[in-house]
């Protein structure tokens, strides 16, 4: 039975954490929030935290991470990408099906919330090149009517999952948050349009609002069945099922693969740390060491007893050559260090998809 409640009477409202200058706009922002009196919701329970993306690959894991914590979780997917095998072992959460370029979905998924880990996304730069307007609808209306939804229902912080391609063509390495965004895909330009209306809705209206640049996350659940799924992904699958795997380029790019591990566990520290540190500041998500395609692929052949060669195919348009993270600030504002590296990451994937069979 659909339960009826005032949200605005019992958010759980904390700002004894906050810098003066973000509690001033915070209050401001309360203040000429436009709140609906009343909202209908799906269900009795509250959630603390709302996860977006809750059946997609990051989405999931950060609310397994929060339930296995004990709390209250709201997950919301619309199954563009997000998988509903995704889902099991996450039936303590409160579910919400629909699509985030609704504002009326937006406005259900964040009433009575306190924190949202904004990461549903259509995550592919390939999918992008082909449908530009497809990828801004669902990373640049979606985040803005997240934004807008949060700051009406008096959320106190929303975590948003960037990407390393906003650094796009810039050559320098490691890249540094400092550097000038040079985004070369609709992809990317997405994401940098998402943080910056993060940023300003943390400067005008109070809203805590941090970016975490994601560099290449891999790990279980990540969809490995679509031609736009992470390369990872792709390769473990073809590698068990014997098939060879295509490397597009010379193999000699390079990416800061990161386990998804270490980016749950700085969402979880993202989302407690002192709004006077993180609130509307953007960093680097990553492990800090580089691997290049043809050394994953070696790797990945010890992991799975693939014995062929890869086939080599011409560079995909919009690739980035090399894509390495300097990730000081997370170490200094969340206290961030990658707990797992690349190799064993790499072997729980792998042990992952040959145990669940996923994508098979
Ligand atoms: C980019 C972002 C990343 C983001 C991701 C979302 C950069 C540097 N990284 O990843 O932060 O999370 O988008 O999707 O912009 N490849 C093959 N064979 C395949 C598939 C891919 O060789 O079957 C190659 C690609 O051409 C690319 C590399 O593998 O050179 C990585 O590709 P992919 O996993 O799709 O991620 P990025 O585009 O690097």
């Amino acid at each position: 039975m659909p339960a009826f409640c005032n949200f605005f009477s019992i958010l759980p409202f904390s700002s004894a954490s906050q810098n003066e200058v973000v509690s001033k706009r915070v209050r401001a922002a309360e203040q000429t929030a436009t709140a609906p009196a009343a909202i209908s919701c799906w269900s009795s329970n509250l959630s603390k935290y709302l996860v977006t993306g809750a059946a997609g690959f990051i989405g999931r894991s950060i609310a397994a991470a929060l339930l296995k914590r004990g709390e209250s979780v709201r997950g919301v997917d619309s199954f563009i990408t997000g998988k509903r095998a995704n889902l099991a072992g996450l039936e303590a959460m409160d579910f919400l099906e629909g699509d985030l370029a609704d504002p009326a979905v937006c406005a259900r998924a964040c009433a009575g919330i306190e924190v949202v880990f904004h990461e549903a996304a259509l995550a592919s730069v390939p999918r992008s090149v082909a449908d530009p307007v497809g990828t801004n609808v669902n990373c640049v209306d979606a985040t803005l009517n997240v934004l807008v939804a949060a700051r009406a229902a008096g959320v106190r912080r929303v975590l948003y999952a960037g990407s390393s391609s906003v650094y796009g063509d810039n050559p320098e390495l490691p890249k540094r948050e400092e550097m000038l965004p040079l985004p070369i895909t609709p992809y990317a330009v997405a994401k940098l349009a998402g943080e910056h209306y993060l940023h300003a809705f943390t400067r005008v209206y109070g809203l805590e609002t941090v970016t975490l640049r994601y560099f290449n996350v891999f790990g279980p659940y990540q969809d490995p069945a679509s031609h736009y799924s992470g390369v990872l992904a792709i390769f473990c699958r073809k590698l068990l099922a014997g098939e060879q795997p295509t490397i597009y380029g010379d193999g000699e790019q390079s990416r800061d693969f990161t386990y998804i591990d270490n980016v749950v566990e700085a969402n979880l520290l993202a989302a407690a740390a002192p709004a006077e540190k993180v609130a509307g500041r953007y960093m680097n998500l990553a492990t800090g060491a580089a691997i290049s395609l043809n050394q994953a692929f070696n790797i990945l052949c010890g992991l799975t007893g693939y014995r062929g060669k890869p086939a080599y195919a011409e560079p995909r348009a919009g690739d980035i050559r090399h894509s390495l993270a300097d990730i000081h600030l997370a170490r200094e504002l969340l206290g961030y260090t990658p707990k797992v590296d690349f190799a064993e990451g790499l072997r729980h994937t792998v042990a992952w998809y040959r145990e669940s069979g996923a994508g098979a």
